[in-house]
């Protein structure tokens, strides 16, 4: 029997991989670390469907290398590894995995802003090498949560469920920036969106929740950490470009704002010697977020699906280009 050929860039999750050398013939890349774009561009020459991460680039040259190519179907929500446009001018319909993902990174995004609030790594690392004296009254003072104002930067399904955890668990007040208004969760949430500057100047705590593209890449820099409070959390789920780390590195280390909790950098990994390690105020996660079993097993089913429908030439489940439907 005919099977389709595809490659798939890493060893995901078993359930996902199951799904897929039941239907195709699968080459998968056995290694922790990623293929070089030589060897990407290699192994696709002659493929029906890619499975691409985060950490592969999907370019017009590779697309060009793999003239058979029907689908390309990233193990992630984030697209900002692939060449949407090029896609498109080939007519390769482009999958994501949204929503299965959703909690889990709002777990994380509220992980890393109480850790960053109430000093938890820098605390513990004291704790650990011998420096925890006794029980001080004025030691290790950190940031309060309730009844303060969180400003979601991009009130998506990731950023509504981050404004539901700190709003219901905290009485946060939630104010946000969006493409567009969102009355129901005003409702539910007696939140405002407000203009960006106003979330800057008014928020205890920053959470971003945008894709990365040309107009939310370097968003935060040195203007927009000194509007900023002095006493702000600034917390990075969505991805490393948006933020400026050499501004946020000097407002960390000035004072400007209070602390930072990041799950994303730029580069991936960050250089062990970078100095938004040697800040204490900065809580840093290695892009944990999707990271439990059961979030990466839905995404892992839900890359199979966007897979097979491509090869099979059938509609993605969650297509990020559905003009090349048109
Ligand atoms: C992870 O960062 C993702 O985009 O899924």
């Amino acid at each position: 029997m005919f099977k389709p050929k595809v490659f798939v860039a890493r060893q995901i999750p078993e359930v996902g991989l199951e799904l897929i050398r039941a239907a195709c013939d699968a080459d998968v890349w056995l290694e922790r670390l990623p293929p070089s774009p030589e060897i990407l561009r290699e192994r696709v020459r002659d493929c029906d469907g890619l499975v691409s991460l985060l950490t592969d680039r999907v370019d017009a040259a590779l697309l060009a290398a793999a003239p058979r190519l029907r689908v390309v179907s990233n193990f992630a929500v984030g697209v900002n590894n692939v060449d949407l446009v090029a896609a498109s001018e080939r007519s390769i319909p482009v999958g994501n995995t949204p929503g299965v993902l959703t909690e889990a990174t709002a777990d994380i995004a509220v992980t890393l802003l109480l850790a960053a609030a109430r000093r938890l790594g820098e605390s513990s690392t004291d704790a650990k090498e011998g420096r925890w004296l006794t029980w001080e009254p004025r030691g290790w003072l950190g940031a309060d949560l309730v009844g303060r104002t969180v400003g979601i930067v991009g009130m998506g399904r990731i950023g509504h469920a981050v404004a539901k955890r700190l709003h219901f668990g905290w009485g946060m007040r939630v104010i946000y920036t969006a493409r567009s208004p969102k009355p129901e969760i005003d409702a539910e949430l007696g939140a405002s969106a407000v203009s960006f500057d106003t979330l800057l100047t008014q928020s205890d705590f920053v959470s971003v929740h945008v894709d990365l593209n040309p107009t939310t890449k370097g968003m935060f820099g040195a203007a927009e950490f000194a509007k900023m409070k002095r006493s702000a959390v600034f917390v990075n789920t969505a991805r490393g470009p948006h933020v400026d780390q050499v501004a946020l590195a000097e407002a960390l280390r000035s004072g400007a704002i209070f602390a930072a909790g990041l799950d994303v950098t730029e580069p991936e990994p960050l250089p062990a010697d970078h100095e938004l390690y040697k800040l204490p105020n900065c809580v840093i996660a290695p892009h944990i977020a999707s990271a439990t079993h059961d979030t990466r097993d839905a995404m892992a089913t839900l890359c199979a699906a966007n897979l097979l429908a491509g090869v099979r030439g059938e509609r993605l489940p969650n297509c990020v280009n559905p003009s090349v439907y048109d």
